[in-house]
C-alpha cells in the first residue's frame, strides 16, 4: 500500500515483485486524477495487481475507504508513507496511523518519514517559507524520543527510527548517481501489535 502516491512508480519498475503482491496507491483524488491521465497519455499498460484508491487524509479515514477495494483485511501488509505527514496535522496523521492499526493485521508494517521540530535550523526555516509560498506549508514535526511512546497509544510498535546520517548510511552510500539522503528528515518502521 502506497499512501501519498504521488508519481512513485513502483508498480511499474519492478513487475518481478508485482508479480506476488497486490498493489495499492491510495493518494488525494487530484494527484491520482493527474497521475491517471499522464499514464493514459503515456499509453503505460496498467498491471492488474494495481489497485488505485483516491482518498484526501484530511476529509476521509484510510479504513473507509479501502471498504469496497479489493484490499483483503486479512493479509498482512506493507504502508509506504513518504513525502505527506508533514503535509497533515497531527491528528490527520494519528487518524491515518490509527486506520491502519484497524484494519490491517497483527505484523503489518508501516514506515512513513517526518520532519524534527528542533532541525529548525535557518535552513529549514527557508525551506518551510519556500514551501508556505507554494501552499504546502509543514504542519506536523514528531520528537524522535518520544515517537514510540505516541505510537504505542496507536497500536503501534516502533522498530526503527532512522536519523539522516542512518539513512545516508543505508539506502545512499553506494549510490553512484549523486543522489543523497534529505538532511532534515527521519524515516520510522513501526508493526501493527
Ligand atoms: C511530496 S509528495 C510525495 C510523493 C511520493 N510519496 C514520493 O515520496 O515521491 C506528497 C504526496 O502526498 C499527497 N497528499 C498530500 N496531502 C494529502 C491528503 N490530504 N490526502 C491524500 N494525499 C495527500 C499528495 O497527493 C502527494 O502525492
Amino acid at each position: 500500500m502506497i499512501l501519498g502516491t504521488g508519481m512513485d512508480t513502483f508498480a511499474f519498475r519492478r513487475p518481478d515483485l508485482l508479480s506476488q503482491v497486490q498493489v495499492f496507491e491510495v493518494d488525494h483524488p487530484a494527484t491520482q486524477a493527474f497521475k491517471l491521465n499522464r499514464l493514459a497519455e503515456l499509453e503505460w499498460e496498467i498491471p492488474s495487481n494495481l489497485h488505485f484508491v483516491p482518498v484526501d487524509f484530511t476529509k476521509e479515514s484510510l479504513a473507509d475507504a479501502l471498504k469496497g477495494t479489493s484490499y483483503d483485511l486479512q493479509t498482512k501488509s506493507f504502508f509506504s508513507w513518504l513525502g505527506v505527514t508533514m503535509y497533515l496535522t497531527r491528528n490527520e496523521v494519528f487518524a491515518t496511523l490509527r486506520s491502519i492499526t484497524d484494519i490491517a493485521p497483527v505484523g503489518s508494517v508501516v514506515i512513513f518519514d517526518y520532519f524534527v521540530p528542533e532541525e529548525a535550523t535557518s535552513h529549514i526555516k527557508e525551506m518551510q517559507e519556500d514551501l508556505r509560498k507554494i501552499g504546502e506549508p509543514i504542519k506536523t514535526t514528531f520528537d524522535p524520543s518520544t515517537l514510540a511512546f505516541e505510537l504505542e497509544s496507536l497500536g503501534l510498535r516502533l522498530h526503527e527510527n532512522l536519523s539522516p546520517s542512518d539513512i545516508q548510511e543505508r539506502y545512499f552510500q553506494s549510490r553512484t548517481d549523486g543522489y543523497y539522503a534529505s538532511k532534515h528528515v527521519r524515516l520510522a518502521r513501526a508493526v501493527v501489535e
